[in-house]
């Protein structure tokens, strides 16, 4: 069975937009490289090691990545109230409502257990053999530190030639930063509000960020984005690209192998529809209204 990252990386590549691999995605690096051909973006949870993290940039390198990404906005692992309540861990817990979702989706149940577990296939070379599934989350917590400052990016920066992304900022301070380190681009993010409930809306920081650091670095925002008069919004609140996280997820959950390209074709029918509606014939000519503070 394809897996979710392949599946949205297909799509992506059909669609000529970038997909954003995380490191802990369900397929590895060259998988997604070949793919895309080389037009996937890489995106760095931070290892403590530096012996992992320059294997991780030198094999995105080697498979051709154009653009690194590397995450902020996960310092610690967040509190998530609902995934608690849920059973949403690792290693899964089996309760019994989950018992009950699962009958009543027998396909889904049929293609998961032909499928087997899911893996963090970027990571398996890393992970020891026999590791189970109830000591990965020790691993991961052992492995990777999110807390990021100017000192880890800079050998990052040497290390890779490609374009560089620092992805969770939210603020003017931490733009400037980015901009200091000669990094190329940001994705104003709060992860989608999974890390932080009392986290400021991206929207908001946004058009001020672009205001003052448009020309200096390239700016793009995720988080909250929805429909295409959102996309429209982000754009003209100054973001060169608009990224989306769930609205993907919940594609291929309903729809599988069909579910990216019926995401993004509904979002570029919808963006397509505002700018026909209010006769914009560029991103420039949206109008201010759609530019939120
Ligand atoms: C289930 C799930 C897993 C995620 N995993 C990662 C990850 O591994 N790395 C990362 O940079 N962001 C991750 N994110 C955050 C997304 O990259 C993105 O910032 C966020 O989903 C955007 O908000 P939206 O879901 O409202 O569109 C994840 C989001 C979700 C919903």
């Amino acid at each position: 069975m394809t897996c979710a990252s392949e599946i949205l990386a297909k799509a992506a590549y059909a669609h000529n937009i970038p997909y954003i691999l995380s490191t802990v995605g369900t397929a590895s690096i060259e998988t997604i490289a070949e793919i895309t051909q080389g037009n996937a973006w890489f995106q760095l949870y931070h290892p403590k090691e530096d012996k992992l993290r320059d294997d991780l940039i030198n094999r995105a390198a080697a498979a051709e990545y154009q653009v690194l990404v590397i995450l902020s906005d996960v310092p610690t692992f967040a509190y998530r109230a609902k995934e608690i309540r849920n059973g949403l861990a690792i290693p899964p817990k089996m309760t019994f409502l989950n018992m009950l979702q699962i009958l009543g989706s027998p396909n889904w149940a049929i293609q998961t257990l032909i499928a087997g577990q899911p893996e963090f296939k970027t990571l398996k070379p890393y992970i020891p053999k026999g590791l189970s599934i109830s000591h990965l989350g020790v691993f991961m917590n052992q492995t990777f530190s999110g807390r990021l400052n100017e000192e880890k990016i800079k050998p990052i920066r040497d290390r890779w030639k490609g374009k560089l992304v620092l992805k969770g900022v939210v603020s003017e301070e931490d733009t400037e930063k980015a901009i200091a380190l000669g990094l190329d681009g940001i994705i104003v993010s709060n992860h989608g509000g999974r890390q932080l409930d009392a986290g400021e809306s991206t929207i908001k920081p946004l058009a001020t960020i672009a205001e003052k650091y448009k020309g200096q670095i390239k700016i793009m925002m995720d988080s909250g984005i929805r429909t295409g008069p959102d996309i429209a919004c982000t754009l003209a609140s100054g973001a060169e690209f608009a990224f989306l996280g769930r609205s993907f997820m919940y594609g291929v959950a309903a729809l599988g192998k069909e579910g990216g390209n019926h995401t993004i074709s509904i979002l570029k029918r919808q963006f397509q529809q505002v700018m026909e509606q209010l006769c914009c014939e560029r991103i420039a000519d949206l109008p201010n209204h759609l530019i939120k503070k």
